[in-house]
């Protein structure tokens, strides 16, 4: 025996010559609306996936003074576990007290396609954004297509001040 079905599934359309059209439920708009959604969902990822290395790859950390051919900042001002980037003869570069107080001074350039890499601070590591390299606070490869460490730049520390350069 057929049930009746709900009258909330159907919808009725007149077209302009008068004659009519039932859709069971998935009515014409509704799938429009639908495939919209969907090539709308897909440019949106598709722009994303292009767009955010893109952005990734420019996003420099900003430091308070300008390409130099050397960087001052006293060794107070870096805290133990925090990177701190600056540009270095016009290229990025990270400050880095290690936990143990130690300090290393790095090119913040991947070695891989030269994109900047981030300091991962919960994880005490660096990451490169645009492929995953990642590596050592000490710029070693951990893993990734990078093909060699991060650049070491030369350092001094003298009268409680960090030279780079
Ligand atoms: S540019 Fe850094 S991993 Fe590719």
């Amino acid at each position: 025996m057929r049930t009746k079905e709900p009258i909330e599934d159907y919808q009725v359309e007149q077209g302009l010559d008068g004659t009519t059209a039932e859709h069971a439920g998935f009515g014409r708009r509704k799938f429009i609306s639908l495939c919209l959604g969907g090539v709308g969902a897909l440019a949106l990822s598709g722009f994303a996936a292009v767009v955010y290395p893109l952005f990734r790859y420019y996003l420099v950390p900003h430091s308070t003074q300008s390409s130099a051919a050397t960087f001052q900042i006293p060794l107070n001002d870096l805290v133990p576990g925090e990177a701190k980037f600056f540009e270095f003869n016009g290229s990025a570069a990270v400050l880095l007290k290690k936990q143990d107080g130690s300090v290393v001074a790095l090119s913040a350039v991947c070695p891989h396609l030269g994109c900047i890499v981030q300091w991962e601070q919960n994880k005490q590591d660096f990451l490169c954004p645009c492929h995953a390299g990642y590596f050592t606070a000490d710029g070693a490869v951990i893993s990734g297509p990078p093909p060699r460490p991060l650049a070491k730049l030369p350092f001094s520390v003298a009268n409680n001040i960090v030279t780079v350069g």
